[in-house]
């Protein structure tokens, strides 16, 4: 069943049916002033942090509720309903809506009875409040008499967690006021500065445009006892009755009744925020100017499609191109922005950035803006601690040089991360290649950066130490160890046991080491991982390879992972699809490992994790034994893992089954299957239950994911073939046999590339012949120094 469709020129996903399989949400905003918002207004807004700035409630896991709720009322009939389908919930036989969720708003269109409805909520860039707009049009013979009342539940305070369960405290800090055209929130009012944790804040509920006819500051007289959003009692009875909370549960209502003639509009606004009295009243009176929103989503536009204008493909498949043109490279943005604070899932409570997450999420952007990578990048990398590991958890004040660290309890205490992970610092090594090769600028890798705890280095020399890292945590038979975890948070392969996944990370990691110490001209070191990489493939060979697969890991008590013949998790996914993207396992080789995983992990929904599930053989360290078979790590469909998969096969050349499992995890392709997916069809999630489940299909953890990033780097450098290094640009697309032709538009270093890709043979990779601007090339290669400001590139596969 299909509950929308995508408008590729206006970037937005239209969803034509509300009573969606799941709330489906989009983001406003920024970390300044973060918002979600679900298709059926349900979601919450917070300033910085969603676990310690929370603004208004959302009620996790329930019915995706309350929210931003504008409700309207005929004044003669005395029948109301709601801008967005729910909270009222009219029939769908009489309300038509359409939600519309584009970059940095959403709009809900309705109609009911001849009155329609456009509310269009926003967060205006660099602002830290929130626009509600409603346009209301009579669109009847008759005039009527219409009242709209807009409601938002505040939290208490500030902190979601405390006004969640701390009842006898945050039910008696707070109460409201009503100002002209705006309810007042107050906070510990009494107190000038913070007392304890406690803090004095004070947040509005505004309304301009029209004036306010009633208002109600108190939860319960809004609704009444005994009753739901969906039919508050004062909705019900046309009119607010002034009360203002003080103490228990504060909200903000405000009402209008308007009359419209037949054909007539009204526009009014409503407006949130953490904001003094002062500060609200100046605002609301600047969109008394009725044009300023308008602007203002206009501004998000050219902001948003600005920046994902910078690669854009029209190829023959119509989802990869909403994916990759819109709604993949949006959600790389939010997650680059967002880490994994604030969804429908996450209540807010991690209080930083993941390491290997962030770092990870960064490569999703760079194709588009690697300024915009660069500075978060930077911020990474001074969370390097000087030994070379990383910090697991980078807190969002992050103060560099004046760090904990995980050796020190404090650090263990504050951030629940009891030591270092095997993985975190060596992700820089793809991530700062990327960087690289986007932009050219390879001076980065002078530039000095401190480290978390103390001292600074050049980046050259904080990567040379995240591999010193690695080298000094070496567990058996030599491999990088597996300490906390590695990549995988349920494999606990500790200070002996070792990580095959990790080694391919380092083996990789010395490869890009050698290509930086070349062009640095630094012979020593290029030498010296020249010689690791040999020494570390030998040992991968003898340790890491049973049969026909590489194994995922070997204990600490020296048993083998994933070897032929374990009766569960005996073939893994990542150890084979990192063998080909780190380059040790040579092509030959590597399409029978991916062979093997197409045959044996290889589902309608994507490729599983590992298989079989764990049931009864799990070892020691096996987190993933809690979950149920097929579920998250424990077998299922890890959508992470397929970025890499789709990669590694588009490196073997191998572009029809790179493209088949691009297909089969795809958030676009699964548009039509909407209720077994549950999840939006314009983002990823972080997992798909696999063929164990009842449930095979259907995903979960939407947008705050590394899928975003992995799949995203999976088509750019993977299908596309869009692959730069320091001088240039390679293209070696891997797509399938029936793309005749496809283009691509890229902005590289500043310039303009229109490249038209013919395939009349119909091949899945290779390059017969390639000319920019006329000129035919050596190879499959465009030296930058041949680029001009706009150039038309050929490529004839
Ligand atoms: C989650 C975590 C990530 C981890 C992955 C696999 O996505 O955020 O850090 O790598 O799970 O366990």
């Amino acid at each position: 069943m299909q509950y929308g469709h995508f408008d590729a020129p206006a970037r937005e996903y239209i969803i034509t049916r509300p009573d969606t399989p799941a709330p489906w949400a989009n983001y406003l905003g920024s970390p300044a002033y973060g918002a979600i918002i679900s298709n059926n207004a349900g979601g919450y807004s917070f300033v910085k942090s969603g676990a310690a700035g929370r603004l208004i409630r959302y009620r996790f896991n329930e019915q995706d509720r309350p929210g931003r709720y504008i409700y309207l009322r005929d004044d003669e009939s005395g029948d109301y309903w709601s801008a967005s389908w729910q909270p009222v919930g009219k029939d769908l036989d009489q309300y038509r809506s359409v939600c519309r969720h584009g970059t940095g708003y959403t709009v809900m269109e309705a109609d009911y009875k001849d009155m329609r409805s456009e509310a269009s909520y926003y967060v205006p860039m660099d602002a830290d409040h929130e626009v509600w707009r409603l346009k209301l049009t009579n669109t009847g013979a008759a005039a009527r008499k219409i009242s709209v009342f807009g409601f938002v539940e505040f939290t208490c305070e500030s902190f979601y967690e405390q006004d969640q369960v701390n009842l006898q405290y945050t039910q008696f800090i707070t109460r409201t006021y009503f100002k002209d055209q705006f309810i007042l929130q107050t906070i510990n009012e009494n107190c000038l500065n913070a007392v304890n944790e406690s803090r004095v804040d004070t947040r509005f509920f505004g309304l301009a445009g029209v004036p306010v006819t009633s208002y109600c500051g108190d939860r319960a007289a809004f609704l009444g006892g005994y009753r739901d959003y969906g039919n508050p009692v004062s909705v019900e009875k046309g009119r607010l009755d002034g009360t203002l909370n003080y103490n228990l549960n504060p909200c903000g209502a405000l009402h209008a009744a308007l009359t419209l003639k037949p054909g007539e509009s009204v526009s009014l606004v409503f407006l949130l925020g953490q904001k003094r009295e002062t500060e609200a009243q100046a605002l609301i009176a600047r969109y008394e100017e009725s044009g300023l929103p308008d602007q203002e989503i206009n501004d998000l536009k050219t902001y948003w499609h600005g920046k994902l204008a910078n690669l854009k493909v029209e190829t023959p498949d119509e989802n990869f191109n909403h994916m990759v043109n819109t709604w993949n490279a949006y959600q790389c943005f939010i997650t680059f922005n967002w880490s994994r604070a604030a969804s429908l899932v996450y209540c807010g409570q991690r209080n930083g950035y993941g390491y290997r997450d962030t770092v990870q999420d960064i490569q999703g952007i760079i194709h588009l803006d690697p300024e915009m990578a660069l500075e978060k990048l930077k911020f990474m990398i001074s969370a390097q601690v000087n030994h070379g590991g990383a910090l697991p958890l980078v807190k969002y004040n992050h103060n560099p040089g004046h760090e904990d660290k995980p050796e020190d309890a404090s650090y263990r205490t504050e951030t629940g991360h009891p030591s270092y992970r095997a993985d975190d610092a060596l992700w820089l090594f793809p991530t700062v290649w990327k960087y690289i090769t986007e932009t050219g600028n390879i001076a980065l890798l002078d530039e000095e950066i401190p480290y978390a705890d103390s001292g600074t280095d050049t980046l050259y020399k904080h990567l040379d130490k995240a591999i010193d890292f690695s080298l000094n945590h070496l567990g058996i038979h030599g491999l990088p160890a597996g300490l906390h975890a590695d990549w995988n948070d349920c494999l606990r392969l500790g200070a002996n046991g070792v990580s095959v996944f990790v080694a391919f990370q380092l083996y990789y990691a010395f490869e890009i080491m050698i290509r930086c110490a070349r062009h640095k001209g630094d012979a020593a070191t290029e030498k010296r991982m020249n010689e690791l990489k040999k020494k570390f493939g030998a040992i991968i060979e003898e340790y890491c390879w049973d049969t026909d697969r590489f194994v995922r890991g070997i204990t600490e008590r020296d048993e083998v992972v994933g070897k032929p013949g374990d009766p569960e998790a005996s073939l893994w996914l990542n150890p084979q699809s990192w063998s080909i993207i780190s380059g040790f396992a040579p092509q030959e080789r590597g399409k029978a490992v991916m062979d093997l995983v197409y045959r044996q992990l290889n589902t309608t929904y994507g490729a599983r994790i590992m298989a079989p599930s764990y049931r009864r053989h799990a070892f020691d360290g096996a987190l993933a034994l809690l979950f149920n078979p097929s579920t998250k790590e424990n077998g299922g469909i890890f959508l992470q893992t397929q970025g890499w998969l789709i990669l590694a096969e588009a490196l073997l050349g191998r572009g029809g089954r790179a493209f088949e499992y691009y297909l089969e995890s795809c958030p676009a392709a699964q548009n039509p299957i909407a209720q077994t997916r549950l999840q939006e069809p314009y983002v990823y999630s972080q997992f798909t239950e696999s063929v164990d489940s009842p449930f095979e299909g259907r995903s979960h953890v939407h947008w705050l994911t590394g899928t975003a990033s992995t799949v995203m780097v999976g088509c750019v450098e993977g299908i596309l073939g869009l692959r730069p290094d320091i001088h240039g640009l390679r293209l070696s697309p891997a797509v399938p046999a029936s793309w005749k032709s496809f283009t691509m538009e890229k902005t590289f270093r500043g310039k303009k590339l229109r490249i038209q890709v013919q395939n009349p043979q119909g091949r899945e990779s290779g390059c017969r012949k390639l000319t920019v601007n006329g000129v035919e090339m050596k190879d499959n290669y465009i030296p930058a120094s041949v680029l001009k400001a706009e150039n038309e590139v050929v490529l004839e596969m």
